[in-house]
């Protein structure tokens, strides 16, 4: 069991992209950037803000460029962008994205699914990023269904272990390790972040879990365990890939907050604040989101005694 707390858990604020790219209902740029700019004030240091994909493939994100230059920039907070191609690339650059996300899946059929090439096709691509690049911004590549694929199941180590060095290869300053459809479990989780800390260090790594499952804030507690110290989550629990079966929300923002708050695990941001924001969702979105303390409250958010006991 970790006994050690003391060092800083990062949440990368997803909600933005992962978050809103399965969402049915069109929400409006001036809403979008809105959300940015509280989560920028909520003391996010890095904020996927949005995706610059085809618009026929995610609709919904499909305004990427009014959002990245619209939003109001909190000096250290990175902004960062997915993309899928160098058409993406060219338009975030454009759009000032700080960070670019490049995403593949370890598995031929979830990648062409999503992506609509091959892996071949899509490192390919990732090398021309590279190019145009040259270090002027961030580079974090994505190994997607790391933890299990929702079309071929369980995915070697190795298959991923590879991944990770073709992108340190490539000159990538940042990896993340996605458990696309919430397949991971966290003696799992724990034995990958091991292999895969030996080679990068934790500040380069991102841990990313959708709670499809029901495993998510305990595969982060066994990959906080096992070194890594950068995770993505959405505020409500908002998220999910249009394009694997059964795909549902990212772990939730608040949710994951508490649990490091009860622990003592630093994380620099506002409980109170982001739960407020979070509540602002559902009418946002026009539904109820999967997040539990935006419902139940902090631990601290006491009840009145019942009036037969003198409340
Ligand atoms: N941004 C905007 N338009 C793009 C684009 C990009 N990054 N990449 C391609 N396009 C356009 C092309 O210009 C072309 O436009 P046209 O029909 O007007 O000529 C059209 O999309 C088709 O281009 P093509 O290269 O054949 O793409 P495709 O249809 O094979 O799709 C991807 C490939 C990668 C662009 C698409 O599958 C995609 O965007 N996937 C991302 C899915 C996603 O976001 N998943 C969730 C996050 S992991
Ligand atoms: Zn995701």
């Amino acid at each position: 069991m970790i006994d050690n707390f003391t060092d800083r858990l990062i949440v990368q604020e997803v909600a933005p992209r992962d978050g809103l790219q399965i969402e049915p209902r069109w929400v409006e740029t001036p809403d979008k950037i809105a959300l940015i700019d509280r989560l920028s004030q909520a003391g996010f240091s890095r904020i996927e803000a949005g995706s610059f994909v085809s618009p026929k493939a995610v609709p919904m994100l499909r305004d990427g460029e009014a959002v990245f230059t619209g939003i109001k920039r909190q000096p250290g907070t990175v902004y960062v962008a997915l993309v899928p191609n160098l058409k993406g690339a060219e338009r975030a650059l454009a759009a000032g994205a700080d960070e670019l996300n490049l995403v593949l899946s370890t598995s031929q059929s979830h990648n062409r699914a999503n992506m609509r090439m091959t892996r071949e096709a899509s490192l390919a691509g990732f090398g021309d990023i590279v190019e145009r690049v040259r270090g002027a911004v961030g580079l974090n590549g994505t190994v997607a269904t790391a933890f299990g694929c929702p079309f071929e199941g369980a995915i070697d180590e190795e298959v991923v272990l590879r991944l990770v060095d073709t992108y340190l290869e490539m000159g990538m300053t940042g990896v993340t390790l996605a458990d696309t459809t919430g397949m991971a479990n966290p003696r799992q989780v724990y034995a990958l972040v091991r292999q895969v800390l030996t080679r990068l260090p934790a500040a380069s790594l991102t841990l990313h879990f959708h709670n499809t499952r029901g495993l998510g804030l305990a595969n982060v507690l066994a990959a906080y365990e096992a070194g890594a110290r950068r995770f993505d989550a959405a505020l409500g629990g908002l998220g999910g890939c249009p394009f694997a079966p059964g795909a549902s929300g990212n772990i939730c923002t608040e949710d994951l907050v508490n649990l490091c708050v009860e622990m003592g695990i630093p994380t620099g941001l506002d409980l109170a604040f982001l739960i407020t924001l979070s509540r602002t969702l559902p009418s946002l979105l026009g539904h109820d989101l999967p997040g539990q303390i935006a419902k139940a409250g902090r631990n601290c958010d006491l009840h009145p005694l019942p009036a037969a006991l003198g409340g």
